[in-house]
Formats: C-alpha cells, structure tokens, sequence
C-alpha cells in the first residue's frame, strides 16, 4: 500500500489530481458489491441534491445520480476496510505532505444508465471544510465504449478516466473543476471527501 499512497501524494503536490488502480483488490470489490445496499436496487439510496441545508435542491438537469450516506460507526466489515484504507492515507498525507487532514465523510453512489454530473465543483462555498475529493469505482470489466468517464478541466486541458473496479481518484476539491459522462450501464462507487474538521452526523 505505501508505494500506492506515494502516488497518491506525489500526483497530489504535482499536479493536483491521482490515479491510482488497485486502491482495493478485485475481491474487496466483490465483497463491497454483496453488501445489501448495492445487492437492492436503489432501496437504500436516495437522490442526490446540490447545494447545502437551505439551498438543497434536486435538479435532474445537473446532476442524476443516488447516493447512501455511510454511518462509519456502524459499516459493514467490507466496507470498513476501504474506511481503514481512507484513515491510512489520511494519515500518510498529512506526514508526507505536511497537512492536517482531520476526517471524512463518504457516499455509496449510483449513477444510473444515462445520468451523469455536469462540470462542478465540490467546494459549495469559500469556507468548506471538504479539502480533497476521493473516489473509489466498483465496475468490473468496464468497458470504454460504456461511457461514464469522470472528465477532470486543468489549467493545461481536460483529462478523461473510466470507472473501472478498483481504481481510486483523488483531487483538490477547492480547485479541480470535473464532471460526470453518462454511461450505457449503472456506475457505481464510493465517494468521499477528506475534511480538516471533524465530519458531523448532519446526514444521517
Ligand atoms: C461527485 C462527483 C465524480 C465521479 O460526486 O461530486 O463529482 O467520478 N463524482 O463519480
Ligand atoms: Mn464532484
């Protein structure tokens, strides 16, 4: 995991953004894929809205895609290995590269075939807590005619990666501008975001 966290710290003070594969193994997928939430449809999901307390609102035209606040008190054992994998990574960042990460807070996420999220932001507003945004896709033998590239806007162009099972990114939530491409099939991941405060229960 060391040299994977390295990576992920380099690509981070470099350029802002990392791409690394095998952040879980092919069975820790699987295993994350069997948990009941992903095993029921979108029973356990509700839609995503934009905007935070009052401003919350649901707009179909921005963004598509359900989600399932985590209770990380309670997770499920497959889950809380990817939750253990976030505080080591947490922990090697703030070492290697002088932060003070504090805590996170994570989604399970659907998109929908055909839903997507157009280019944003994940800073709502100048004083959020949310420092680096990080996902984690679970689609196994993704292929790259499905569609559902997460497209990341940089100073030097836009770049595209599949969500292919396995593979975590990780980017400046105050900086990286991205969205979401529609995909022929259901796109599933978990989706964090690291703080410099301690996460408060306001979702659950
Ligand atoms: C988000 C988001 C990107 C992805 O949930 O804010 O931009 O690739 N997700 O799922
Ligand atoms: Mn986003």
């Amino acid at each position: 995991m060391n040299s994977i966290f390295e990576n992920i710290a380099n690509g981070l003070a470099e350029n802002g953004y990392a791409v690394v594969d095998h952040f879980l193994s092919d069975e820790e997928v699987k295993n994350i894929l069997g948990l009941k939430e992903f095993k029921s449809g979108l029973d356990h999901f509700k839609k995503a809205g934009i905007g935070k307390n009052q401003s919350h609102h649901i707009n179909e035209s921005i963004r598509g895609d359900y989600i399932h606040w985590v209770d990380k008190s309670s997770a499920d054992p497959f889950l809380r290995i990817y939750l253990n994998r976030l505080e080591q990574l947490i922990q090697f960042l703030n070492e290697n590269l002088f932060l003070s990460l504090k805590d996170f807070e994570v989604h399970m996420t659907v998109y929908p075939a055909g839903s997507f999220y157009k280019r944003h932001l994940d800073q709502f507003n100048r004083d959020d807590h949310r420092k680096l945004s990080v996902i984690c896709y679970l689609n196994e033998d993704w292929l790259e005619n499905e569609g559902g590239q997460l497209r990341m806007f940089l100073p030097e162009g836009s770049v595209d990666f599949f969500p292919t099972a396995g593979r975590l990114i990780c980017f400046r939530s105050d900086q990286v501008e991205h969205e979401v491409l529609p995909a022929t099939r259901p796109r599933l991941s978990i989706t964090g975001w690291i703080l410099d405060q301690h996460a408060a229960l306001k979702h659950l």
